[in-house]
């Protein structure tokens, strides 16, 4: 067909369509609706940034109570669903909080009641999850905010003074333009189905290792690293078997991730003698001297969330939880202004014959 338009593979660098919720900048920045999100991450609290992601506009105080009373009435599971947890046992979190959230009731018409349902439920749902499949000990939500009682549920209780570092972090992780699990999400949300469905596509999405997976992987190879000598053999072997190294590389972020550099800023003032930042350091510095490549956030959000204590099964259910904010905002942002996103292919197969 004449009027067909190839594009490089993966779609990188294609702007497939505007987006007015967040830029990766002209300047490397990323940008929340303008603001840069090291800045909210410094200055505000996750429900201000989750309310600005979705409404537009950073709330005044009335609205953020009221947007805080939303999420924190309906921060409860009903027993059937728990039922449910207990007769699966999914040891992937990830799979279970897809699995799960896929269940939450359709209500006609009313996405941002189904938005604050699946936002204020995913917390529980992870922390379930856990408890279901590996007895993980079950805690009430305590404190006043959202990242404080996603933390009371699934980090160490001696870590609690920490807290918002995690806050900062799930800042981070909230949005980023049109990422793959995004995309996912709008693909669904192009077809008009309803959030639910468009939200468990984007997390079947985001749990790949190339995208949110990534932060699981980074733990292991960190507990072998002791010193120089061994980040460097570590990255030539991997290197030499053209292995990728998780927490390294981005679509976007060619030189610098400002997030990843914003979280390990954050780990030097908290954790400088971590022996996990300490070996994630040294990879970075040889993995940046051999190939260039920068560290991505998920180098330093899985040494964070270690040292606050949270287990390595809650690391990708801590990006969805997040995430799940930007998800919101891309619904509306599509079905708002809406077209079937459905693409041409260049077809490769056999040429037309006779069966
Ligand atoms: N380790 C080793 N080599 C790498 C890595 C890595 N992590 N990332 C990229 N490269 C190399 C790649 O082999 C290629 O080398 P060459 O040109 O010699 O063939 C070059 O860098 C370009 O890589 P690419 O895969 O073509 O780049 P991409 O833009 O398609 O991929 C990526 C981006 C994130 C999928 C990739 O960097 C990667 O697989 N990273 C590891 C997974 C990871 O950490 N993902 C988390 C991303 S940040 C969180 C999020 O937003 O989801």
């Amino acid at each position: 067909m004449s009027d067909e338009i190839k594009v490089p593979r993966g779609l990188a660098n294609v702007v497939v369509d505007s987006t007015a919720i967040a830029t990766t900048g002209s300047t490397g920045n990323l940008l929340y609706r303008g603001y840069r999100a090291v800045d909210l991450a410094d200055r505000k609290s996750f429900e201000d940034v989750a309310y600005l992601i979705v409404y537009g506009k950073l709330p005044d105080e009335a609205e953020l109570k009221a947007f805080r009373n939303k999420l924190f009435s309906n921060m409860v599971l009903d027993d059937d669903t728990k039922r449910i947890m207990d007769i699966l046992k999914e040891k992937d979190i990830m799979r279970n909080l897809r699995s799960i959230t896929s269940l939450i009731k359709y209500r006609n018409g009313d996405f941002n009641e189904m938005f604050i349902q699946m936002e204020a439920k995913l917390p529980l749902i992870a922390a379930y999850s856990a408890h279901a499949a590996y007895g993980e000990h079950l805690r009430e939500p305590e404190g006043e905010y959202f990242a404080e009682k996603f933390f009371s549920l699934i980090a160490s209780p001696e870590k609690k003074k920490y807290w918002k570092s995690l806050e900062k972090l799930m800042i981070l992780y909230m949005e980023h333009e049109f990422n793959a699990s995004t995309f996912a999400l709008r693909v669904a949300a192009s077809t008009l189905t309803d959030p639910v469905s468009a939200v468990t596509a984007a997390m079947a999405t985001l749990k790949g290792p190339l995208h949110g997976g990534a932060n699981s992987e980074v733990l292991s190879y960190l507990s072998g690293i002791k010193n120089e000598e061994d980040a460097r053999n570590f990255v030539e072997e991997k290197l030499a078997k053209k292995e990728k190294i998780m927490g390294f590389g981005h679509r976007v972020y060619k030189k610098k991730d400002p997030r990843a550099q914003y979280v390990k800023e954050e780990l030097r003032k908290i954790a400088h003698d971590d022996p996990k930042f300490i070996a994630a350091e040294l990879v970075e510095n040889y993995m940046f001297e051999k190939k260039g490549l920068p560290a991505n956030v998920d180098l330093f959000a899985a040494v964070l969330m270690d040292f606050l204590g949270i287990k390595e099964i809650y690391n990708l259910p801590v990006f969805a939880c997040s995430r799940i904010f930007g998800w919101n905002a891309h619904y509306i942002e599509q079905v708002e202004n809406n077209k079937l996103i459905r693409p041409a292919a260049e077809y490769t197969g056999p040429e037309e014959r006779d069966l």
